[in-house]
């Protein structure tokens, strides 16, 4: 097992929403010195915590100068989280996001080796999956069809499956297409050239700090601009399909990304999510209690709704779980402390989220 504690740590995206938080744990519990790598282009520098050093490097550019900079810090891990997350700024600008979430992800990892660095993470995704080759989601009018493509209502009988690592890899976007290229860079690199790197694929995550317009960004923005606008207690939300995501919270994801990488395999994938998740209608009328409305109503939007849709994201965590021993019983009976166990509550980590945008005057960071 790597002992990820009192050592120098560089988090390249450590300026953004996830990155972050992760620079924080590390400083905060792991107590160790952090090296953040960023261009700035979505992360900002009053997201990094104060006792991080600071490198402004775009890694499209010279992974050299990246290997100088992990090198001259004497870095021992490296944590790749930079990336152009915004799945629909893939679709305009396919070959600007490749660039970055393949050449510059590819860049960093080799530059983590050639410096001599003991382990590196990198970020993938569970947009990787794209529908899952139709098994997320099981009807008899899909089977027939080979699993859904459109944006077509489907009229399923709906039997959720949650994704493990040997779900089919068919991405539905160049961001998806990107990541899943880079895991298997990680994999063949391992067998070629012994490259200690781990691929995380993460569903997705929720919590303070959002740097994009998601869904939960949304839909807080939409409910807090109706203040007044309608009957007390009353909001309607307009949204796009009715899928299915599974949310983790930001800051459980930055403690079991630490973990993985003292306890994973390199050269493996392992899958990350709360294993729950909800449908965003009703995603909706939780955040709009939570803001304090008792009547949210959901309509769709039509401009919303995507020309295709992955209708049930979820998480199977079992490979990641007997990597680190997640399961609390489990991690009684092997006498190993308890890692993240139980989770942040989605309720918790939404609270946490609406009162960061409140305390930013309704604002999120790309509004200013
Ligand atoms: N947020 C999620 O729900 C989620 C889910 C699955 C996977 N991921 C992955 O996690 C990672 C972090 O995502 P996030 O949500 O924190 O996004 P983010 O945009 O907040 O963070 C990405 C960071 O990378 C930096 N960056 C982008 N391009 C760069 C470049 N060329 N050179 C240097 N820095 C660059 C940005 O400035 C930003 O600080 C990404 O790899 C993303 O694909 C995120």
């Amino acid at each position: 097992m790597r002992n990820i504690r009192n050592c120098t740590v560089a988090v390249v995206g450590g300026a953004g929403f996830l990155g972050s938080h992760l620079v924080d744990h590390l400083i905060e519990d792991r107590g160790c010195k952090v090296l953040v790598v960023d261009n700035l282009i979505s992360g900002r520098r009053e997201f990094v915590h104060k006792d991080a050093i600071f490198e402004h490097h775009d890694i499209t550019t010279s992974e050299g100068h990246l290997k100088g900079l992990f090198k001259l810090y004497d870095v021992k891990h490296v944590f790749s989280y930079a990336a152009h997350p915004y799945i629909p700024l893939s679709f305009e600008r396919p070959k600007y996001v490749a660039e970055t979430n393949f050449i510059g992800a590819i860049n960093v990892i080799n530059a983590a080796q050639e410096a001599g660095c003991e382990a590196i993470l990198q970020v993938s995704s569970a947009e990787i999956y794209g529908d899952g080759n139709g098994v997320t989601w099981e009807s008899p009018s899909t089977k027939a069809k080979g699993g859904y493509s459109s944006g077509e209502e489907h009229d399923a009988v709906e039997v959720p499956v949650a994704l493990a690592e040997d779900a089919p890899v068919r991405p539905h976007s160049t961001y998806g297409a990107a990541k899943a290229a880079v895991d298997y860079y990680v994999q063949c690199g391992w067998r070629e050239r012994k490259t200690p790197c781990i691929a995380l694929r993460q569903f997705n995550c929720v919590g303070p700090r959002e740097t994009h317009p998601y869904i939960v960004p949304e839909i807080i923005s939409q409910i807090a601009k109706q203040d007044g606008d309608y009957p007390p207690n009353s909001v309607v939300v307009r949204l796009g399909n009715n899928s299915f995501r599974d949310f983790l919270y930001a800051g459980d994801q930055a403690k079991i990304a630490v973990e993985l990488l003292e306890r994973g395999k390199f050269g493996e994938v392992y899958n990350l999510g709360s294993e729950t998740g909800t449908k965003i209608y009703d995603l909706a009328k939780l955040i709009g209690k939570l803001m304090g409305f008792a009547d949210v109503r959901v309509e769709q939007d039509p401009k919303r709704v995507r020309p295709w849709e992955i209708w049930h994201l979820q998480s199977d965590n079992t490979k990641l779980e007997a990597a680190l021993w997640i399961d609390g019983k489990e991690q009684k009976e092997k006498g190993k402390d308890c890692l993240v166990h139980p989770l942040t509550t989605l309720e918790e980590a939404l609270k946490r989220t609406i009162a960061y945008y409140r305390e930013n005057n309704n604002q999120w960071c790309w509004e200013k």
